[in-house]
């Protein structure tokens, strides 16, 4: 695997392997601190034959709390050794100047409507800013075919989908949602489950568990009654829930009933602690 700090550097080495075959590049963005999860992705692309460039940079703009951004874990040699294991081509690990070279009050930002003003829009005011102030840079530094994301982060891959749109890509760049990989009671694997501690941990599961639950009481049940039940439950255990929500898979608008004519997607985010954890769940 070749790590490139610098852009100028990674794209010399792109243009040089693009020119030498017909093979063409997958991309991964993370943040670091990278699990199974992330590996998925990376799996996913080199499945697809693809020249695999993942990149691992701690964006501060989509930041909203600054105390979950000094928090946010980071095990750098681990993730380089775990890439390289695993087969990545190129890791991308830039510093702050290199992604934002003029400040990041100047970079360039995008809205997503209806997208910010709900569920992580909502509890976390200007994220998607800069979720998609970060993936645009990195869109325009490595120039991807193919972009691999987690179902995991729900709203943000209907956000990446809309924004590819935007900047008037979605031609060029093809985008590829991968399944959540969960722990074996559930929990759905993230970089921010290192910082729960042991009681918190065993009782993470429980998220999962309520999305079960909110996909098993379709038939019987009214949501209103199910989310009630859900926020009901996390709060006695301890959790902190932000929201429980029904909504369309295809837009993300919110539904207070199910509606057995959509694909539907329930959404849970609550914090443990100070660890804010977020999981979804398809239902059919
Ligand atoms: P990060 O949280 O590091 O996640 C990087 C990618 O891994 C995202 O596409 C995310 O959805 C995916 N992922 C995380 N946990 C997963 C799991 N358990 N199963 C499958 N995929 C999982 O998401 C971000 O970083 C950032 O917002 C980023 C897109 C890199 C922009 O800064």
């Amino acid at each position: 695997m070749v790590i490139f700090k610098k852009i100028s550097d990674l794209q010399n080495h792109l243009l040089k392997l693009r020119a030498t075959g017909s093979r063409r590049v997958g991309f991964v963005p993370t943040m670091g601190a990278l699990h199974a999860g992330h590996i998925s992705l990376i799996n996913r692309a080199r499945a697809n034959g693809d020249i695999t460039v993942a990149s691992i940079f701690v964006n501060p703009t989509q930041f909203n709390d600054r105390s979950d951004f000094d928090k946010y874990p980071s095990s750098i040699e681990d993730d380089i050794s775990l890439l390289a294991e695993e087969g990545c081509d190129v890791l991308l690990l830039p510093s702050e100047e290199e992604v934002y070279p003029e400040g990041e009050q100047k970079m360039q930002s995008y809205g997503f409507g209806y997208l910010d003003g709900i569920l992580e829009g909502a509890h976390r005011p200007g994220h998607f800013k800069g979720v998609g102030q970060v993936v645009a840079r990195l869109l325009d530094i490595v120039n991807p075919d193919f972009v691999y994301v987690g179902q995991k982060d729900f709203q943000q891959c209907i956000v990446i989908r809309n924004l590819i749109s935007l900047l008037g890509k979605e031609n060029e760049i093809s985008l590829t949602v991968c399944p959540t990989i969960r722990e074996a009671d559930g929990l759905a694997m993230s970089s921010r489950n290192r910082r729960l501690t042991e009681p918190q941990r065993a009782l993470a599961g429980l998220i999962y568990q309520c999305l079960v639950s909110i996909q098993a009481k379709q038939m019987d049940s009214s949501f209103k009654i199910v989310q009630k039940e859900c926020m009901d439950l996390l709060e006695e255990k301890g959790f902190l829930p932000e929201y429980v929500s029904l909504a369309d898979a295809a837009d993300l608008s919110l539904l207070e009933e199910y509606d057995k004519s959509k694909k539907m997607v329930a959404l849970i985010a609550a914090k443990l602690g100070d660890v804010r954890l977020i999981d979804n769940m398809v239902i059919n």
